[in-house]
């Protein structure tokens, strides 16, 4: 029988503390339903590599996990990923560090991936890898003789041209991506940019939704990740939910929460979001004693300096706000640095009256989601989002801002916040049937069955090498 296989970087079983990221929690739930084997890295690191796989199974998720070694982890994850490509990829090429030896770490781990990953691939299997740190796997694949179909997702955004170029030996990146038949995107720009890239850097031709690159097509499509909607909302009858429902009703003591949930990442625009709130104090003194900020914030990629970077900067502007603007029996911003588990987050955000998710750039925000997702109907929260998440050309019925622009921001929570219920209850109605109808398994089963309906097997010929 053929089975699914999904490759990601991290994989995740499910587990009780959360603060796993976008990818990982859709992908096991994608992976429950449908069944099938996710492969990735294990987390762990061992002395030396040794391409031995771990079988787990949880909660009806089976995965294969692999340890890399000290130096894979640096040059691979902490560098090529996260200081190269994902800096890039999210338009911060002023952070992006181009080392050699993280590129040549980063074709070394996908090697070592794609060894155990051929042995496991049997005929009829359809193959599906996950983000930025896998691009180049399926040209090793592809050069050990397999012609199952590959589907490649990326869960980030697809940066310009003009910026792309700038990552020394990006033609080889982006010709790797031929040895896949199918790539989706989070949103149409990011589709756009590639195909841009594509028709203008590397002399492909673009045809529609394909794009041929010296005899090699691939379809590339926008196909926009959403929640595990039905068990997500399962979590509000749950202990854990009540709990904290009944924690902050005392806390607050009649205090609107507005509330930010994000794992600690530049890209996520916490200064920028914390210069936003102080705006809004400054504007609205009758918020003062009256309204908080809960920004939940989990460290995350702590081994990059940029990471530590913004999480000092982070701590010092919530004390300075904190300093300047509490009063003895009140502190505007709530700043938390911990993982909270799915039901405790779920009636975090019920309990905000608004939801402030307002990244700089962000492939997609599950985040902006699950908000609404938690929301009560008939008095529901205002989601205010930025307009560069990827969730933005979804969710237009939200307060859509510019997250650079504190008065902006600021504005749209004073208008959240004084919103008419009619108003919220419309907005809100509009946004949760997208959020419902659009969820992780309307997305699974739409990427999977555009891998599936790609021609197979492919030609013989062997896919441009990523190395
Ligand atoms: P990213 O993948 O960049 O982290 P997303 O918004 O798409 O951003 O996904 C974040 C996911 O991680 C969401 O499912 C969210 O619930 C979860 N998450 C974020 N912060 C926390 C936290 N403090 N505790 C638990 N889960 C969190
Ligand atoms: O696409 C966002 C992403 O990079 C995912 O791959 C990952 O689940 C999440 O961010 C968290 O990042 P990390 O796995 O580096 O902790």
């Amino acid at each position: 029988m053929s089975r699914l296989i999904v490759v990601s970087n991290r994989v995740s079983l499910p587990s009780p503390d959360g603060a796993q990221g976008g990818l990982a929690v859709a992908l096991q739930a994608a992976l429950r339903e449908a069944g099938g084997l996710w492969f990735g890295w294990s987390g762990k690191e061992i002395d030396t590599f040794t391409g031995s796989v771990r079988f787990e199974e949880s909660d009806g998720v089976r995965s294969a996990v692999v340890d890399l070694e000290p130096q894979d982890v640096e040059e691979y994850y902490n560098g090529f990923a996260n200081r190269t490509l994902w800096p890039l990829f999210h338009y911060r090429i002023d952070l992006a560090q181009y080392n050699r030896s993280f590129g040549a770490g980063y074709e070394r781990v996908n090697k070592r991936f794609a060894e155990p990953l051929r042995v496991m691939i049997e005929p009829g299997d359809t193959v599906w890898i996950n983000d930025y740190h896998l691009i180049p796997i399926a040209s090793q694949l592809r050069e050990h003789g397999i012609n199952n179909r590959i589907g490649f997702f990326l869960h980030t955004p697809w940066p310009p041209t003009r910026l792309l170029v700038s990552l020394p030996y990006h033609e080889r990146l982006v010709q790797a991506m031929f040895a896949y038949d199918v790539i989706g995107f989070q949103t149409g720009e990011w589709l756009e940019s590639f195909l841009h890239y594509c028709q203008n850097e590397l002399g492909g031709t673009v045809d529609g939704e394909y794009v041929t690159f010296e005899g090699r097509t691939l379809r590339a499509v926008v196909c926009p990740i959403g929640i595990d909607f039905r068990n997500f909302v399962g979590a509000l009858d749950t202990k854990g939910a009540a709990d904290i429902a009944q924690r902050m009703q005392v806390s607050l003591r009649g205090l609107s929460m507005i509330v930010g949930v994000d794992r600690l990442d530049y890209s996520k625009g916490l200064g920028e979001r914390l210069t936003s709130f102080e705006t809004y104090l400054q504007r609205h003194e009758e918020a003062h004693r009256a309204v908080v900020l809960v920004q939940v914030a989990p460290p995350s990629r702590g081994e990059v300096e940029q990471y530590r970077d913004v999480r000092e900067e982070l701590n010092e502007m919530a004390g300075r706000i904190n300093g300047a603007f509490a009063e003895v029996d009140w502190t505007p911003i709530r700043y938390v640095n911990r993982g909270y588990s799915r039901d405790e987050l779920i009636a975090l955000y019920r309990a905000g009256k608004v939801g402030l998710v307002t990244p700089l750039r962000d492939g997609m925000n599950l985040v902006a989601k699950e908000y609404v997702a938690a929301q009560d109907p008939e008095d529901p929260g205002v989601l205010v989002l930025s307009r560069f998440a990827g969730a933005a050309a979804q969710m237009q019925e939200a307060l859509l801002v510019n997250p650079y622009a504190p008065e902006e921001v600021a504005d749209a929570i004073h208008r959240a916040l004084t919103m008419p219920l009619a108003e919220r209850k419309r907005r809100h109605k509009a946004l949760l049937e997208g959020v419902e109808r659009e969820d992780v398994h309307w997305w699974r089963e739409r990427f999977v069955s555009m891998i599936e309906a790609a021609p197979s097997p492919r030609a013989s010929a062997p896919a441009p090498s990523a190395s």
